[in-house]
């Protein structure tokens, strides 16, 4: 299927990755594979052992007595703030008077190598004075207490109450849905390395490198021109590697500026998950009101999330977990509650969806629950409630969806799957199987794109076209993974209809691209394909002018393609044109600029356009479940996702099935827990963390883009892929709570919890059997 390198055309076609010849003979370097600077030390991070408690000290004496160290840094060696937050400010570099949880980094070890440093950080519980406060350790805990990182925020539209009390059935309902771990394969990591006259040079796997840069310089009291932050590629990063690679680029930054030797920090895994925050675990309660068809009049529901200690990312989160509350449905009357309760946990972060799958879940669970009090098929009562084209399509925060295609889709995936005809049969298989049953589920999906905050949507490239015809492209997105590099250098390539083996894509590096955004809300490809596009664009504007001027015929007719440049009848080889073109004096690079039109947000009373454009999907699952056991399997699973026109169809097929098991692992296998009493993050490494697997990739799974192009003006008409497929496996979710609720003959909502592991699961079944026996 894929492409050659040197065919044409170049859009649209499918491409591997542009590193994957690298990934697969492990030839790709990351961060740790960097051939260190001779004289580098190695960090390592000294963890609170309490959750909560005052800090009275640190016995820096017995750490710098340890063989290999070469030094301690606490707080107080801190020059400028010691603060890395993204928004708001109280994220402290390392703690600071108080200890907020159990993990947080208290000191920094500097050791002549790797293994030194990390055993002298271990003694941490011996050397860290504190006093012991009482903790807070779940959401409830922190709401009940009311203390938040933010205010709370309220998303409002018409008098939900009163349409309440005037519908025709009412029901209530809660739901417990846990966080979920990034699990980036490459952990997170920083290496500085001091440049001449103060300045450092940081390799960091980041998502953000212009933000490492400010909370770098901010921490040494430089100049922003002083810090350089370069990123080639991040073994995934999946929003984990957003705000909270700050910590660790400013302690090897001020590790390396304080001794003049380069410092490399890498945690272990274990560290990592100790150290850092994660996709936000909510607690839902709602009250909603319905007709006899199923069509919601009116909802009220309260959303507390565990922010965890700091407010990091929560309030945009939030936000986003408000403003995707609806999903795909038209909701008269709503009133929604969101609640960042402060606790003293990891802070949570950006992960894939960015709150919006947590957002949209609930409102799943509220239709799962009116379907299942009706007796109808949960499909007509969702349907019931889809946006319509004309009317019924305006979303609570008050943008209009022009680009509705909910209703096509949905139709397109319920034939393909057939649905209706296999409802029917695992009915009649539930019928006769006492222990294991069967479920069915299919949920539509849709998504909005852009930042939530306007000024980060904006992009900058930086496109060379060398002598011989070559072309290096930069930007200032990151590649993690998801194919950006590739998809740029498509776009590139494609603008100057040239061979894609022409273009190469470097590391990301604020030397080159400056004021740049978070490679994040699956943005990447839309502003920075822009920007690269308008970059191309302005060379090949002067190749043509001066192709016109030496070969005669007007400007505009001037053509690129098929690696040739087509001018006045002549077809001139490109890498021949832009020779003449030099001699000539021609500019053969250009920047780029891009910023998404047409955005506004009222971030007090959450209303606006935030959204440039909507994606849709729908995913269709099937799950056989062991009642006995608890343990279940997914069989079939059909995804029709909507990516527009796309840019390159194998790698948007790729996050599809990747972001569909991500989503399921969060769901059903991924399991946080902390130990109610010390506060610890037991589950901190594979041994007790469980994500997906290739054996967890149903046998039969049909996968389709929906052929369609962007209505919006996006890159060659596509749309953004990285993180709406994270919410196509609500369907698996829902079809395991479709099995449990086969045991009580679907009369009694399951009151399943997520993640839905065999434990979950049986608590449902023995649930449902006792309700249904009451009954
Ligand atoms: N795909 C891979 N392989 N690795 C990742 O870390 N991150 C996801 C998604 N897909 C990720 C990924 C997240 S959280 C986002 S926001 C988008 O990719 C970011 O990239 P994009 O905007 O270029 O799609
Ligand atoms: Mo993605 S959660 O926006 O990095």
């Amino acid at each position: 299927m894929n492409a050659p390198q040197d065919t044409l055309p170049v859009v649209g076609t499918a491409r591997p990755h542009e590193s994957a010849h690298l990934h697969v003979a492990g030839a790709a370097p990351y961060v740790d594979d960097i051939a260190e600077v001779q004289g580098t030390l190695h960090a390592a991070l000294g963890l609170s052992p309490v959750a909560h408690g005052r800090l009275l000290g640190i016995d820096l004496d017995t750490l710098r007595a340890q063989p290999g160290v070469v030094a301690v840094f606490s707080a107080a060696d801190i020059p400028g703030a010691n603060e890395c937050g993204p928004i708001v400010h109280d994220d402290p570099i390392l703690a600071d008077g108080v200890l907020h949880y159990l993990g947080q980094p208290v000191f920094a070890v500097i050791a002549t190598d790797r293994l030194a440093a990390r055993r002298a950080a271990a003694l941490a519980k011996q050397v860290i004075r504190h006093e012991a406060l009482p903790p807070v350790l779940t959401a409830l805990d922190g709401h009940a207490k009311q203390q938040y990182v933010v205010p709370p925020m309220h998303l409002k539209r018409g008098d939900a109450s009163a349409a309440l009390a005037a519908s025709e059935q009412r029901v209530s309902g809660s739901f417990s849905l846990g966080g979920q771990e990034q699990f980036y394969l490459e952990g997170q990591i920083s290496y500085a390395i001091p440049q001449e006259d103060g300045g450092l040079l940081v390799h960091c796997s980041t998502q953000h490198p212009t933000e490492m840069q400010h909370t770098v310089a901010h921490a040494l009291k430089l100049g922003a021109h002083r810090v350089q932050v370069v990123c080639r590629r991040m073994g995934g990063g999946f929003g984990g590697k957003e705000s909270q690679s700050a910590l660790f680029a400013c302690v090897a930054a001020l590790a390396a500026a304080k001794l003049k030797r380069p410092v490399k920090l890498r945690p272990d895994r274990d560290d990592d998950m100790l150290i850092t925050g994660r996709r936000h675990g909510f607690e839902f309660q709602w009250e909603v009101g319905h007709d006899a068809e199923g069509r919601i009049t009116g909802v009220e529901i309260d959303l507390v999330a565990n922010a965890g200690f700091s407010a990091d990312l929560s309030p945009p989160v939030m936000t986003r977990a408000l403003c995707h509350f609806d999903n795909a449905y038209w909701l008269p009357a709503v009133a929604a509650h969101g609640y960042c309760a402060r606790t003293n946990t990891q802070s949570n972060t950006a992960f894939r969806g960015f709150g919006g799958p947590q957002g949209a879940l609930a409102i799943e669970m509220i239709l799962d629950d009116v379907a299942r009090g009706l007796g109808k098929d949960p499909l007509d009562v969702r349907r019931a409630n889809f946006y319509g084209t004309s009317e019924c399509n305006v979303t609570p925060y008050g943008q209009v969806v022009r680009d509705n295609i909910i209703e096509p889709l949905v139709a397109r995936l319920e034939e393909s799957c057939d649905y209706r005809a296999r409802r029917t049969q695992i009915a009649a298989f539930n019928a006769t199987s006492p222990v294991l049953k069967r479920g069915l589920a299919l949920t539509p999906v849709k998504f909005g794109i852009s930042f939530n905050v306007a000024h980060f949507n904006q992009a900058g490239a930086l496109v060379h076209v060398y002598t011989d015809g070559t072309i290096l492209a930069n930007h200032g997105g990151t590649e993690m993974g998801q194919g950006l590099n590739t998809k740029v250098a498509m776009v590139v390539a494609h603008e100057l209809g040239v061979r894609l083996d022409r273009v190469r894509v470097t590391a990301t590096d604020t030397h080159k691209v400056a004021n740049t955004s978070a490679t994040a809300a699956s943005t990447g490809s839309d502003l920075n394909g822009k920007a690269a596009q308008d970059a191309a664009k302005q060379i090949k504007h002067r190749l043509a002018g001066f192709a016109a001027g030496k070969h005669g015929g007007a400007v505009e007719d001037v053509r690129f393609g098929n690696d040739r440049v087509l001018v006045n009848g002549l077809s001139v080889p490109f890498d021949e044109l832009v020779q003449q073109a030099y001699f000539a004096r021609v500019q053969l690079w250009s920047d780029g600029f891009y910023a998404t039109p047409g955005l506004h947000w009222d971030r007090e009373k959450l209303q606006g356009n935030p959204f440039f454009y909507f994606a849709y999907g729908a995913a269709c699952s099937e799950v056989v479940i062991d009642t006995l056991s608890g343990e279940w399997k997914l069989t079939r699973a059909d995804v029709l996702h909507d990516v527009g026109q796309s840019l390159n169809p194998a790698i948007d097929i790729g996050q599809v099935e990747g972001a569909f098991i991500q989503g399921m692992g969060w769901l059903t296998t991924e399991e946080l827990w902390w130990h109610p009493q010390s506060g610890k993050l037991m589950t901190h490494a594979p041994s007790t963390y469980k994500i997906p697997t290739a054996n967890d990739c149903p046998a039969d799974f049909r996968v389709a883009l929906y052929d369609t192009q962007n209505p919006a003006d996006t890159i060659h008409r596509s749309k953004a892929v990285g993180e709406p497929p994270l919410l196509l496996p609500f369907s698996v979710f829902l079809a395991i709570r479709d099995a449990v609720s086969a045991v009580g003959d679907h009369k009694v909502n399951p009151p399943l919890r997520a993640p839905s592991t065999p434990e979950a699961i049986l608590d449902a079944v023995d649930a449902v059997r006792a309700a249904t026996a009451e009954a």
